[in-house]
């Protein structure tokens, strides 16, 4: 019987929590990882969404299977549950790079007193975890937010360093922005600018050139 391609898509920021009531976060809006998936959709694919805490309520696509998530420690556990069942990993998820370290106060609420320091760790590169423990049949891509003068130095090298197929790579404005305006680039070293676009229009961008690939 003919499969569905299948890809797996993260979106959202986390939110690393400092005690019981309060957490780190960042500004992304989710709206990229969001819009690839109802890409994919529409291009036939059987599509995985792992959505991180983001703000509002978004009509969701029934043809999705959406599990939610809010600490890079959980979606560290939904990424090893789904990886293995997936062709493609997009991992548009702005993944906290500190977290505060375990064993702080995660089940009591800080009251306010003498002043004190908050200790963060780095969170594990997930997206790299994942292009380690890859087949030869999966492509993992991710993205980079750079600012827009580093961005055609950086980016290369966060594909290598990561070990991915391909990077997404936008000027930090994109975060929370309607527009994007990427560049991406392959372990194969092709490049390609399709232009400063819609989050809508480059996720069907994004998803002809994924299939365009295989
Ligand atoms: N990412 C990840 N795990 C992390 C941090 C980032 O999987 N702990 C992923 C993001 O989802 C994105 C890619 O790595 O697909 C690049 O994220 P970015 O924050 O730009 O890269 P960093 O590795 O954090 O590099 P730096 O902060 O040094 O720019």
């Amino acid at each position: 019987m003919y499969q569905r391609p299948s890809i797996l898509i993260t979106a959202g920021p986390t939110h690393e929590p400092i005690d019981a009531v309060r957490y780190i976060a960042n500004r992304s809006s989710g709206r990229m990882g969001l819009a690839l998936a109802h890409a994919a959709v529409d291009a036939g694919y059987e599509v995985t969404l792992l959505l991180g805490p983001i703000a509002g309520d978004r009509e969701i696509s029934s043809g999705i299977a959406v599990h939610r998530y809010e600490s890079t420690a959980d979606l560290a556990a939904l990424l090893n549950t789904h990886f293995d069942d997936c062709d493609t990993l997009i991992m548009a998820a702005a993944v906290a790079d500190y977290r505060p370290t375990a064993g702080s106060r995660a089940d009591e609420k800080l009251e306010r007193g003498e002043k004190f320091a908050l200790e963060l760790e780095p969170t594990p590169d997930l997206v790299a975890d994942c292009a380690r423990r890859a087949r030869d049949d999966q492509r993992v891509i991710g993205f980079a937010l750079e600012s827009a003068d580093e961005l055609s130095e950086r980016a290369p090298r966060k594909l290598a360093r990561k070990g991915l197929f391909a990077i997404v790579a936008n000027p930090l404005e994109t975060i929370d922005a309607d527009t994007i305006d990427a560049t991406v680039t392959t372990a194969a070293g092709e490049s390609h600018q399709p232009g400063a676009m819609s989050k809508s229009e480059f996720a069907r961008w994004l998803i002809d050139w994924v299939a365009s690939t295989r």
